[in-house]
């Protein structure tokens, strides 16, 4: 289908500054040592924002094949916004990608579709791919069934964005993440086919068939090979296992 997989490390508040630096650098040994095809697999990091000018500064100098990007971006360009970082700022670090609307941020920090839907256009506009979040609860589940909710989701963060934009979409199922209960392979599928029509629908055919979309949710070595088989699932935001190199790259090679 010609989609470069894509392999996210999401550290969340995890790995201090040491940590951080030291994990990108032997990161990239593994890949380069295990011969990673990096023409067939995009590998990406993202630390806490204090740890992004390091890290841009480490893969730029060692020229590392491991991409990065941040947690979040604000909605606003500039002004008084205190604690918030623009999309702007995160162009200055050299970030490729932003996640947007992780269900942390949902539940914890009251984030709103519509708010979702501002940072997307904020990352579009300076030029930063989006890593767009959606995923139903156990509740959501039960209720509706398990595409409703991602879809709603991904069709409100997508208002108003313009056709043809560089999207990535992260499936992650709210009982997933963290929980060791991985969906199937067939689950992520299935919504995955399912937000592919909605980024058809939203903005277009050709951006459809170009997007990446991951699974996310209790991703780990043994479990990563049965969700790149699926032909709508394109690779994976990994939390916990993202925090072991050893386990990162064996994530990053789909096994
Ligand atoms: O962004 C990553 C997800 O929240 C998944 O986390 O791999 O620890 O379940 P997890």
């Amino acid at each position: 289908n010609g989609r470069v997989p894509f392999i996210a490390g999401n550290w969340k508040m995890n790995l201090d500054h040491l940590q951080s630096i030291a994990f990108v650098q032997k990161l990239a040994w593994s890949l380069k040592d295990a011969r990673l095809d990096f023409d067939g697999v995009e590998v990406a990091v993202f630390p806490p924002f204090t740890d992004l000018r390091s890290v841009q500064t480490l893969v730029a100098a060692d020229k590392l094949p491991v991409k990065y990007g941040a947690q979040d971006v604000s909605a606003h360009d500039a002004g008084a916004f205190t604690g918030e970082i623009s999309g702007a700022f995160l162009k200055a670090l050299d970030c490729e990608y932003v996640i947007i609307g992780h269900s942390e941020r949902r539940t914890l920090h009251m984030e709103d579709d519509a708010l979702v839907a501002a940072k997307v256009k904020a990352a579009l506009k300076y030029d930063v791919t989006p890593v767009i979040c959606v995923g139903e609860t156990a509740e959501d589940l039960a209720e509706h069934g398990p595409s409703a909710v991602p879809v709603a989701q991904l069709t409100a963060a997508l208002e108003g964005v313009g056709a043809g934009a560089d999207i990535v979409v992260a499936y992650e199922p709210v009982w997933a993440i963290g929980s060791g209960q991985a969906a199937t392979p067939e689950q992520a599928e299935q919504v995955a086919a399912a937000l592919r029509a909605v980024v058809a629908e939203s903005i277009g055919a050709d951006a459809a068939a170009a997007t990446r979309i991951l699974y996310g949710g209790s991703v780990k070595s043994g479990n990563i090979a049965g969700f790149m088989r699926q032909p709508n699932v394109d690779g994976a935001l990994v939390g916990g296992a993202s925090l072991d190199v050893a386990e990162f790259s064996s994530i990053s090679r789909f096994q």
